[in-house]
């Protein structure tokens, strides 16, 4: 069963820049246009609660306001300390103007606990 969350027209959305979308979820995401594709993650640091809205985007990389843990917002996995593990990320479909995120909890890897990618961290 998917969590289908429409998040409207997000054509304006350029190439390295983010929006929050803080009633999504339990701590809201944040979709970034990467490499011309969207991408949606938790706005939620792994290693302290903090909110990643309000850090910076360097290519794929999203660094944590805090302390500076970085993580790859294709796939949720930590590129950088402080954080030991990655924060997950959800499937977004950009078609005709329309935008959806797909927040259902994917099953976690068990082969590979070192990546974010699609499931909840905690
Ligand atoms: S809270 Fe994000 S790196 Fe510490």
């Amino acid at each position: 069963m998917s969590d289908l969350h429409d998040l409207g027209d997000l054509s304006d959305l350029d190439e390295g820049e983010m929006r929050t979308f803080p009633d999504l979820g339990e701590f809201g995401i944040v979709v970034c246009r990467v490499e011309g594709e969207l991408r949606a993650v938790i706005d939620n640091c792994s290693h302290a609660d903090r909110r990643l809205s309000e850090g910076r985007l360097r290519g794929p990389m999203l660094i944590c306001p805090l302390h500076g843990a970085q993580f790859d917002v294709r796939d949720g996995s930590h590129q950088g300390p402080p954080a030991w593990e990655g924060i997950a990320c959800y499937r977004v479909d950009e078609c005709d103007g329309t935008t959806t995120v797909d927040l259902t909890p994917p099953e976690r890897d068990s082969t590979n606990s070192d990546v974010g990618g699609r499931f909840r961290t905690r």
